[in-house]
């Protein structure tokens, strides 16, 4: 779906760019302006400015999504590893 009709500018183009910025740092302030520079492009009319940032905003909250499973997912095995450590523990403690 074109986003910004001035540069020809579709979703998947800002989405991308959005991904690129938040790999490179998790932290990272977005703004419409930064989004574009990253495009390589510059807003003309400015008409498309509010609908990037909803889009921005709406891809950023499903990568941070993505990263917590990630993460969670990464920590589950340790959590049920070191559970089971001390059950074993435990069981030995009962001999
Ligand atoms: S529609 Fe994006 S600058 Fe005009």
């Amino acid at each position: 779906m074109i986003v910004c009709s001035c540069n020809v500018i579709c979703h998947r183009k800002i989405e991308q760019a959005v991904e690129r910025m938040f790999e490179a740092d998790p932290n990272v302030v977005l703004t419409p302006g930064k989004v574009y520079k990253a495009v390589g492009h510059r807003p003309k009319c400015a008409t498309c400015l509010f609908h990037i940032a909803k889009l921005m905003h709406a891809h950023r909250e499903s990568l941070e999504k993505e990263a917590a499973i990630v993460q969670e997912s990464r920590e589950k095995p340790r959590r049920i590893a070191r559970r089971t450590v001390q059950e074993s523990i435990l069981e030995l403690e009962k001999f």
